[in-house]
């Protein structure tokens, strides 16, 4: 029987309020990109994976399904897969798909419509074993949540990781292997650094979806929190930051503008940014200080021929 457990709606706006408020009032302004992920946040990010441009998605599914063997083999029987931020159950399926005989699955997902829709698909594909949604956010796990068959295999795809600063990032793949329990095993999606031109293009797509995407921070704001964003006075802009190693997605004021959240006033200048997102990008050497820098090993990495793009195989014990 497929579960959901979530997040009480007040409080969930009440942390959206208090990110939205914290974030604006930091100089330069930056927001958690947890949030672009109401139902129509998650509804554009899909639109996103389909894009030309947008090369993540496909790779990460096209080297799941090339080096599903392989990948199984390096696992092992009986996993139970606890997968982190699954958005759809695309890669989820595929990856029990390949594993020999896996025990269960569990998705957090902070969206409660996508983590629905993922157990529910995953159960379709797979009705006799053992599935679980979480909705909620995989930055604050519980032991709770994971509960069930050991020994687990976390499943973190599609480069998320990249969302997080190194300082964070480290801290959170630890949270995540204290969270899989002794002899956890985690597979891990990271997009490589590649040609500045793609990377942005991947971001700024011709059709103008991931605008859509970054903008709908501010419409949600203003739907749950009643914020006043006008929406016409913000542009969608994408950089690569090559000494940062990641893409940054902003938003521009076009004009000078104030906004008002909760009671809270907000000034912007002309050109004045809100820094909605990071997406670090990774080489070999940062992968693996990231892996060490959350107490796990690596034991094989598979990259995809098509566009740079790993998935790292890490293990908690083997140091
Ligand atoms: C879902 C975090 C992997 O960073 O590539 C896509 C989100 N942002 N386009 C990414 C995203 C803009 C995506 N992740």
């Amino acid at each position: 029987m497929n579960q959901l457990t979530r997040l009480h709606p007040d409080l969930e706006r009440a942390l959206f309020a208090e990110d939205m408020i914290a974030g604006l009032s930091k100089s330069p302004k930056a927001t958690p990109p947890k949030w672009f992920y109401d139902a129509a946040g998650s509804a554009l990010f899909g639109e996103i994976t389909r894009l030309p441009e947008y090369y993540p998605t496909r790779t990460e599914m096209a080297l799941l399904a090339a080096r599903g063997g392989d990948i199984a083999a390096a696992v092992g029987p009986g996993r139970t897969v606890v997968e982190y931020g699954s958005g759809s159950a695309a890669k989820a399926i595929a990856l029990l798909g390949a594993l020999e005989a896996p025990a269960g699955y569990l998705c957090v997902e902070i969206d409660p419509g996508a983590a629905r829709a993922t157990a529910h698909e995953v159960e379709l594909a797979f009705p006799d074993l053992p599935v679980r949604g979480v909705a909620g956010d995989f930055t604050h796990l519980q032991g709770e949540v994971a509960s069930g068959t050991r020994p687990r295999l976390g499943f973190f795809p599609g480069s998320t990781i990249g969302n997080f600063p190194p300082e964070e990032a480290g801290p959170l793949l630890a949270a995540m292997r204290e969270h899989l329990g002794p002899g956890g095993q985690l597979l891990l999606g990271a997009d490589l650094i590649k040609d500045d031109a793609v990377l942005e293009a991947a971001y700024d797509d011709a059709a103008g979806v991931t605008a859509r995407f970054n903008l709908n921070l501010l419409e949600r704001a203003n739907r749950e929190l009643g914020a006043d964003f006008d929406l016409a006075g913000f542009d969608h802009r994408a950089i690569w930051n090559v000494a940062a190693a990641r893409i940054e997605m902003h938003l521009v004021a076009r004009h000078a503008q104030t906004v008002t959240i909760d009671g809270h006033r907000f000034d912007f200048a002309a050109g004045e940014t809100i820094h909605t997102e990071s997406s670090y990008k990774f080489d070999e050497s940062r992968l693996k200080s990231l892996a060490y820098a959350g107490g796990w090993s690596i034991d094989q990495v598979w990259t995809a021929p098509e566009q740079p793009f790993a998935l790292a195989l890490l293990t908690a014990d083997l140091r």
